[in-house]
């Protein structure tokens, strides 16, 4: 992973979050980056404990599949109404959802995992709201007092001046006002809790809610702070698409076990400073659980998938060839249905899906991603006779191309992999800055803007931004040596378009290495102060994540 990009930044003029927040002396014990890909180097969280031997590693593999049914989550029901803060006279539905540890049968061979939750379960229960319509949430923490996942200190707002316990909660992809938004430095610790008003204006569409507390919320999430938060509107309910029990949800990510069935965060080896900059689980869990089967019947049926790994890009596909049948991305339907024959999904990106098992009784069909096994689906025997292929809606939702000419600003912004020359830290930056620099992005209000992401990493990063809705307007290669060694911009080819699967509303982009990848964003709905950063956990903590303000204009 050591590469000659990693060594390309100038200096910078504002010193690192890490020194400046905790003095130099926490320089000398950050060694050169170490990869923690795999078991290698699993360790403890604190910076003065001795090593603990490693537990030896779970093999998934080596474990039966498709003998654990499908966890689907509850449907979270609000335990009073409220009067709308807007709309004096009108009620709202309130909530309480608490943060705890928990207990969670991943599968069948293996002991509970220790895992921290929403309401108790991994993932949490699921929130469905009516667009138009506000909710209040309690986000109540009940977590323990001590993490159990290996903090590094030395990481932006980690330090140990701040209690290692602390969550804040996002709703990605909701259009909220900012003191809703669960910006990552409002923290709060054990035992605190937080009424947060959600005014849900926004079209249909798969939500999901995960910690975000800085310099943690890859442990957190990690540990399985996650869930749904569906928005459901008219224009939906109109196309009769599956529901109720055929509108399913599915929530992938990776993670790495012990043999004793308990999580392992891998740690770089390097003492004091565990931060890894990548995690690659060899365990991929659907609904928390390892290698679950779903019975379904010989019908038409609707996924809602996120990806909610850390770090991995699934390639999703099925065993049987058929292509999947894309309806929707993150930020609702697209305007009509595509089918893929495979399907690329990002950390935080979702896709709605529909599969058409009418044609397939008696038979099993596996979900995949490359050669990898994710879930199996057993097609019922249905009664009477083979029933034909379902009818698709041949068209979705209209879907209005934001005009380039409309654009009053386009900012080119780097992604960067950057190694400190004083500390031989690696950190991932945006455009170079660092999160306590000030404010750069400032879009007024009501604007257009395209945003270029000039990728200068060999990896590929989600990068999110919070507030608004956007479109992909294309990816065009260019040559990354030229631009940070000539600092040229030399393109060498012709913009792609987005691909058929990402031609709607977005709200996380994949900015691929070799890439400038330009997105048109409308900044709308409410000013003040949120963030953007890359999707990609390990490196959004260290510190690809900047905030960005909306200005009234
Ligand atoms: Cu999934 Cu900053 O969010
Ligand atoms: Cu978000
Ligand atoms: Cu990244």
């Amino acid at each position: 992973m050591l590469t000659r990009r990693h060594f390309l930044l100038a200096a910078l003029a504002v010193p690192s979050c890490r020194r400046h927040r905790h003095g130099s002396a926490h320089a000398h014990d950050a060694g050169p980056h170490a990869h923690g890909a795999g078991h290698a180097g699993v360790g403890p969280a604190a910076s003065a404990a001795p090593a603990a031997p490693p537990k030896p590693p779970l093999h998934p593999d080596a474990l039966a599949r498709f003998v654990d049914p499908l966890f689907v989550p509850e449907i979270q029901r609000p335990i009073e109404s409220r009067p709308d803060p807007g709309r004096p006279g009108v009620q709202i539905p309130y909530y309480r959802i608490a943060m705890r540890e928990t207990e969670v049968r991943v599968h069948r061979d293996l002991p509970p995992t220790r895992m921290w939750s929403y309401g108790g379960t991994v993932p949490g229960p699921t929130l469905e709201v009516r667009s138009g319509r506000g909710a209040f949430i309690e986000w109540q923490n009940d977590l323990p007092g001590e993490h159990f996942l290996p903090i590094d200190h030395n990481i932006c707002g980690a330090g140990t001046d701040v209690p290692d316990v602390r969550t804040i909660v996002h709703v990605h992809g909701a259009r909220v006002p900012p003191e809703s938004d669960g910006y990552p430095e409002h923290w709060y610790g054990s035992g605190q809790s937080k009424v947060v008003h959600y005014p849900n204006r926004q079209d249909a569409t798969m939500l999901w809610y995960h910690d975000h507390a800085m310099g943690i919320e890859r442990l957190n999430h990690y540990a399985g702070m996650f869930g749904l938060y569906f928005v459901r509107d008219d224009a939906e309910d109109r196309l009769g698409l599956p529901k109720g029990a055929r509108e399913v949800p599915l929530v992938l990510c990776d993670r790495l076990f012990a043999a004793d069935g308990q999580l392992v965060y891998p740690t770089s080896g390097l003492p004091g400073a565990p931060w890894v900059s990548e995690i690659n689980g060899d365990a991929h869990l659907v609904n928390g659980r390892l290698f679950p089967y779903f019975d379904v019947a010989p019908a038409l049926y609707r996924f809602r998938m996120v990806n909610a790994s850390n770090g991995r890009v699934y390639y999703l596909s099925l065993s049987n060839g058929k292509p999947l049948v894309q309806i929707g991305t993150d930020q609702g339907l697209l305007r009509a249905p595509v089918p893929l024959p495979s399907l690329p999904l990002a950390p935080a990106e979702r896709a709605d899906l529909l599969i058409d098992f009418s044609e397939l009784a008696g038979e099993t069909v596996l979900l995949k991603s490359q050669t990898l096994q994710l879930l199996q689906f057993r097609v019922g025997k249905g009664a009477g006779a083979p029933k034909k292929a379902a009818a698709l809606p041949r068209a979705l939702r209209p879907i209005a191309r934001i005009d380039r000419k409309t654009a009053v600003k386009t900012r080119t912004m780097t992604l960067n992999e950057y190694m400190d020359p004083k500390t031989h830290t690696m950190l991932m930056l945006l455009n170079g800055k660092h999160w306590h620099e000030p404010v750069t992005e400032t879009p007024l209000a009501g604007t257009v803007e395209i945003w270029e992401l000039v990728n200068l990493t060999e990896d590929t990063h989600p990068i999110h931004l919070h507030l608004v809705r956007f479109q992909l307007l294309e990816r065009q290669p260019f040559d990354a040596d030229d631009y940070q060694y000539l600092g040229k911009m030399r393109y060498t080819g012709e913009p792609a378009p987005p691909g058929p699967g990402e031609d709607g509303w977005k709200d996380t982009v994949r900015a691929d290495p070799g890439m400038v990848t330009r997105i048109i964003v409308r900044f709308e709905g409410y000013t003040g102060r949120y963030v953007w950063h890359c999707h990609n956990l390990e490196h959004a903590a260290n510190e690809m994540m900047r905030p960005f303000e909306v200005v009234a204009g």
